[in-house]
Parts: C-alpha cells; sequence; structure tokens
C-alpha cells in the first residue's frame, strides 16, 4: 500500500549548471536527475565526484562525452558541441515505460513544469507512479511507494549517489548540488 502521509510541499527551482570545454559544454540539473549512476561510471576524468568541478567535458573526445551524457536518461545532463559535432537529435519520439518505474521518453520534449516555466529537452524521465513531489518529473519516489508495473528492466549503478537500489543519496546531500 503506497506511503500517502502528506509531506511538506517542495519548491524546485530549474537551476541548470554549466561546465564549459574547448570542443563541447556539458550543463547538469540536479534537480531532474533520478540517480542512475551512468555519468560516473561513463568517465572518470570527465565525471569525477572527488573534484570540482564533477563535470570537465575536456578531459575526454567530444564523441565520448556526447555519447556518455546521452545514456543520462533524465535530462539531467545535456550537451552543446563547440567542435561542429552533431548535437543531440532523436528521429520523433519515444515513450518506453521503466518497470515499477517513471515512463523514459526520448525526442523533442517540451515539458512546462507547474510554475508555468517550459523547458525543451531531448531526454526525460516523467513520473507515473503519480507520488512524484517533482512533476511532472520522476524523483524517485516510486521507490518509498512501492509502485508496481509492468515495463522494461533498468540498469541502475550502485555509486556514491545511489549506495543502495532502493534508495539514492538525498538531493541535499548530493555533492553536485555544490560543484
Ligand atoms: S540521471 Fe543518472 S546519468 Fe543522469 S545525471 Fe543523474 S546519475 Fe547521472
Ligand atoms: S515514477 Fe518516479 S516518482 Fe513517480
Amino acid at each position: 500500500m503506497p506511503n500517502m502521509r502528506s509531506r511538506p510541499r517542495v519548491t524546485f527551482e530549474a537551476v541548470r549548471k554549466v561546465y564549459r570545454g574547448r570542443d563541447v559544454e556539458v550543463s547538469f540539473d540536479l534537480d531532474l536527475c533520478v540517480h542512475i549512476g551512468e555519468c560516473l561510471r561513463g568517465h572518470r576524468g570527465v565525471f569525477n565526484l572527488e573534484r570540482r568541478p564533477w563535470v570537465l567535458p575536456d578531459e575526454a573526445d567530444p564523441d565520448t562525452v556526447a555519447e556518455i551524457v546521452e545514456r543520462c536518461p533524465s535530462g539531467a545532463l545535456l550537451y552543446s558541441r563547440h567542435d561542429g559535432g552533431a548535437q543531440e537529435a532523436h528521429d520523433g519520439t519515444t515513450v518506453t515505460p521503466i518497470r515499477n518505474g517513471p515512463l523514459l521518453i526520448k525526442g523533442r520534449i517540451e515539458v512546462r513544469r507547474e510554475d508555468g516555466t517550459v523547458e525543451t529537452l531531448p531526454r526525460a524521465t516523467l513520473c507515473r507512479c503519480g507520488f512524484s513531489d517533482h512533476k511532472p518529473f520522476c524523483d524517485n519516489r516510486h521507490l518509498s511507494v512501492d509502485f508496481r508495473a509492468a515495463g522494461v528492466p533498468f540498469k541502475i549503478h550502485i555509486s556514491p549517489v545511489r549506495p543502495t537500489l532502493r534508495e539514492p543519496i538525498s538531493k541535499s546531500d548530493d555533492p553536485r548540488r555544490s560543484s
């Protein structure tokens, strides 16, 4: 039975940090991150929590940076190429239900936030359980309400931001908030 206790209302501001590199720029919005850990396992030189800034785009070639960023399901990580390389693009829009979790969307996604602001993303994880405090985005609340629904399995990587499968680090404790 889902835990339906009311919680204090959480206010989210769209704060996207930009990490500039010579050939490619990476940006990150912690409030979109669903803590799958693709970034941290992707390239330790580029994504490293033990360093500030935690993203250094010049530590790998831009194709590698782009390929890792595109593995980020939530759209928390985006990139912009300055070297003439291809920007992220998708043919049409796909919607994939993740088993016991959110809807994974890829395409050109215009998301209208509760405060009316509109953001365009190439990837997003949207709440399917109905309990997210950050709708329309997933905030991993499906874990605490034990949401169950069919879908494709999704590989979650244990990392410092996801110490256990059941519980990611809280956003207030996430070292990427201040780096
Ligand atoms: S959703 Fe996953 S890959 Fe994207 S920033 Fe968060 S931990 Fe990294
Ligand atoms: S599906 Fe993740 S919070 Fe609802």
